[in-house]
């Protein structure tokens, strides 16, 4: 979506005001005037621009100062100097502090406008080289989300189809499936991978400044804001914002984002402007929202409107077939990260992978190898370099052979012993917090510890 591009002329001059803006407006450029430094400074508290003109000499804060500013502020900012011809000196001085360029008054019209265009066609190069180095770097490019599996397969169809477009967006998946990186995937693929990903983690915030997070607020608001302060949604002007976790948002800031997604505009806290936005919402959930809403923890009208397209990420354990792939790809990212080269696994690792059952998704498979890489002293690695849990039966599914020819006890106990084995793991190794994960009181989960012999190390 071409979004106008915003020049801020900084100028003291009515008479500059009343050129540039017409000039300006003319080649299709949105304009914003400042007549101070002091002005300016104040909106570029609020958001950015894409090119600056500033007038060196202005009464109250020179336009040196303001550019330094500026630029401490944002050292992408791409600044323009307008001098009168005795201060030639000074706009150089002005380029050594970062301007892009200067003009001299009185300036020619097609001068001015050259100029420009350069500056805008310098900056856009330069945002695709980082966006391209991004891609290089691979962290956050399509090829990176490994899966060959067909649930996979739907996975990347959806996202090269949805990618384009700003419609909203639901990821779900267990933990540790890649929801962020999917989120982030379809930013990096979309028209606005040039302007924020910014993520929100609406579940460890307090109402109150979960808001004023998400929305800012005006001097004043409430007890210690002391300025105004812009939120999240307006950072993530132009480009995309993540919510990690849409389930943890309460009920107050639900029926807001209702509005926002409504809308497109909402005000600070405190405030009296509406503010519009042009973000695309992405959102997160690793439980299932309908169940929510049939609690009545989650509001319907809310769900409908995220939900418009909806990308579920499957459990590690349903697409085994992507094992392979996946253990090769953290093998050589943390064979390279560590200085080690390391060919394999022996044939009763790969065993013991693809029998495991990985609550903990990919996340789980990751951090397993990375600790195997760095552990293991052969190129090929070998169950002396894996943590015992893994080593341990897991909650079956369904009853194995083995455990078919145990008495009804045993095969109780064997079930019970891996249940807690699996909660230690989850909280790596902290008992207080197993305890709470299967709603015991930690001295009863102590006593079944000791008394099934459960193996209470390594569980990293
Ligand atoms: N398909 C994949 N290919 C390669 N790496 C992956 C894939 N899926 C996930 N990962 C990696 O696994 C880790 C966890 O992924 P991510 O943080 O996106 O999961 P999540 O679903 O957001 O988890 P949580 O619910 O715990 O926040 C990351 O390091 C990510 O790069
Ligand atoms: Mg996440």
């Amino acid at each position: 979506m071409p979004q106008p591009t915003v020049i801020h002329v900084i100028d003291d001059e009515p008479v500059i005001h009343e050129v540039l803006g017409q000039l300006l407006s003319a080649e299709g450029y949105e304009v914003e005037i400042s007549t101070s430094g002091e002005e300016a400074l104040g909106k570029l508290e609020d958001r950015e621009f894409d090119l600056i003109l500033l007038d060196l000499l202005m009464p109250g804060l020179d336009g040196l100062t303001v550019l330094k500013r500026i630029r401490e502020k944002n050292p992408q900012a791409t600044v323009i100097i307008i001098t009168a011809y005795a201060s030639v000196e000074s706009a150089l001085e002005a380029m050594k502090s970062g301007a892009y360029d200067y003009v001299q008054k009185p300036f020619k019209h097609e001068e001015l406008l050259l100029t420009i265009r350069r500056a805008l066609d310098h900056r856009s190069l330069r945002a695709e080289n980082t966006r391209l180095r991004e891609e290089l770097r691979g962290k956050f490019s399509f090829a990176n989300i490994i899966g060959k599996s067909k649930t996979m397969e739907t996975v990347f169809e959806l996202i090269k189809t949805a990618a384009p477009s700003r419609t909203t967006i639901l990821i779900q998946g267990e933990s540790g499936t890649g929801k962020e990186l999917v989120a982030r995937s379809i930013h990096q693929h979309s028209d606005r991978s040039q302007f924020p990903f910014v993520t929100v983690n609406s579940g460890s915030l307090p109402p109150e400044l979960l808001e004023s997070l998400l929305f800012g607020h005006v001097k004043g608001a409430f007890t210690g804001a002391v300025s105004n302060k812009m939120g999240l949604f307006e950072a993530a002007d132009r480009g995309t914002i993540f919510f990690d976790e849409i389930s943890a948002l309460n009920p107050e800031t639900q029926a807001k984002m209702l509005r926002v997604l409504q809308e497109r505009e909402f005000m600070r806290l405190g405030g009296t402007k509406t503010v519009r936005v042009d973000v695309r919402i992405i959102v997160a959930t690793n439980v299932d929202l309908e169940d929510m809403i049939r609690r009545r923890t989650f509001r319907d009208d809310l769900f409908y409107r995220l939900n418009v397209i909806k990308i579920e990420l499957p459990p590690l354990r349903k697409r085994k077939e992507d094992i392979p792939l996946l253990v090769k790809h953290f093998l050589e990212h943390y064979g390279r990260e560590n200085n080690k080269t390391v060919d394999g696994m022996d044939e009763d690792v790969w065993r013991l992978l693809e029998d495991y059952h990985w609550p903990g998704n990919i996340r789980e498979l990751e951090n397993l190898i990375e600790r195997a890489v760095v552990f293991t002293k052969a190129r090929i690695i070998d169950r002396t370099s894996l943590p015992a849990f893994h080593l341990a039966p897991h909650p079956p599914t369904s009853v194995s052979k083995f455990e078919a020819a145990l008495s009804f006890k045993e095969q109780l106990q064997a079930f019970q012993r891996q249940v807690i084995v699996d909660a230690l793991h989850r909280s790596r190794g902290v008992q207080k917090q197993a305890a709470k994960l299967l709603g015991l009181k930690p001295t009863t989960l102590n006593e079944m510890i000791k008394r099934l012999g459960v193996e209470t190390e390594n569980h990293y």
